[in-house]
């Protein structure tokens, strides 16, 4: 399965502080099936504001490192980038990474009080760039938490959905794996990540089986291989449903009726 959010990069963030903090973790997600794990330090978020260049050289040197420690863990770059007043422009000036540095996908962080209007415009603007915005941990996002049709609006302006593993399984409370749950039965989940940090548990193999009694086997494939599949290759994106589900969910609404 692919993990699409980590914090295992050493010295980057908040995440891994040494190498071997980042080989434990990779060996942690090759034991719990994890064959291809998406890098994405911190960038923008008030305390660290890892650079594209940081990180590609980061990642390059650490997928090194797991071959010479013997690990057959596929490492890819990326950043969690938190959504600011400059985000397009920074996007427009190339310093945004974007997953595995393709130009295709872009993993955001919401911040924790937001405009709605606001969020919906810039994933919009994001995709006439051609630019699939994915929104991480959405379920932990406070204002999405008290109102989870927020999910569904996000998606009907051309943003995908990420939660958090730890969330499926309950660590982060039952609030969040409540919505967590929602989310995932309204079919509005396009990827599940780690979101692994020093002392948290890396949680995907619990969170498969969760998801498997919550959603079944097929649609929790799509979540785990299939739909993390396209960032690396577009033409199976047609096989995602998720937009067009909550396109039906949202109605005729224009695009600019909540703004
Ligand atoms: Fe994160």
């Amino acid at each position: 399965m692919f993990d699409t959010h980590s914090h295992i990069l050493y010295g980057m963030d908040d995440g891994s502080k040494r190498l071997s903090d980042a080989l434990g973790f990779a060996k942690q997600a090759l034991k719990q099936g994890v064959h291809t794990l998406f890098a994405t330090p911190h960038c923008y978020d008030g305390a660290y504001n890892c650079t594209k260049t940081d990180i590609l050289d980061a990642c390059r040197r650490f997928s090194h490192d797991l071959s010479a420690a013997g690990l057959p863990l596929l490492v890819l770059p990326g950043a969690e980038i938190r959504v600011n007043h400059d985000l397009i422009e920074a996007f427009d000036k190339g310093d945004l990474l974007t997953l595995n540095n393709a130009g295709e996908y872009i993993l955001l962080e919401l911040p924790l009080m937001f405009i709605e209007g606001a969020v919906s415009m810039m994933i919009r603007r994001l995709k006439e760039r051609g630019i699939i915005p994915i929104i991480a941990h959405a379920e932990r996002n406070p204002m999405i938490l008290n109102r989870p049709d927020l999910a569904a609006e996000f998606i009907y302006h051309g943003a995908k959905i990420q939660v958090t593993a730890g969330s499926v399984t309950g660590d982060f409370g039952r609030d969040v794996m409540k919505v967590s749950r929602i989310m995932c039965e309204k079919d509005q989940v396009f990827c599940l990540g780690s979101d692994i940090h020093p002392g948290r548990k890396y949680r995907m193999k619990k969170a498969e089986k969760r998801l498997k009694k919550w959603i079944g086997d097929a649609a929790t494939q799509l979540i785990l291989k299939d739909n993390p599949a396209c960032i690396l290759s577009r033409k199976n994106d047609s096989e995602d449903t998720t937009n067009a589900a909550n396109a039906a969910v949202i109605g005729s609404a224009s695009p600019g009726e909540n703004i």
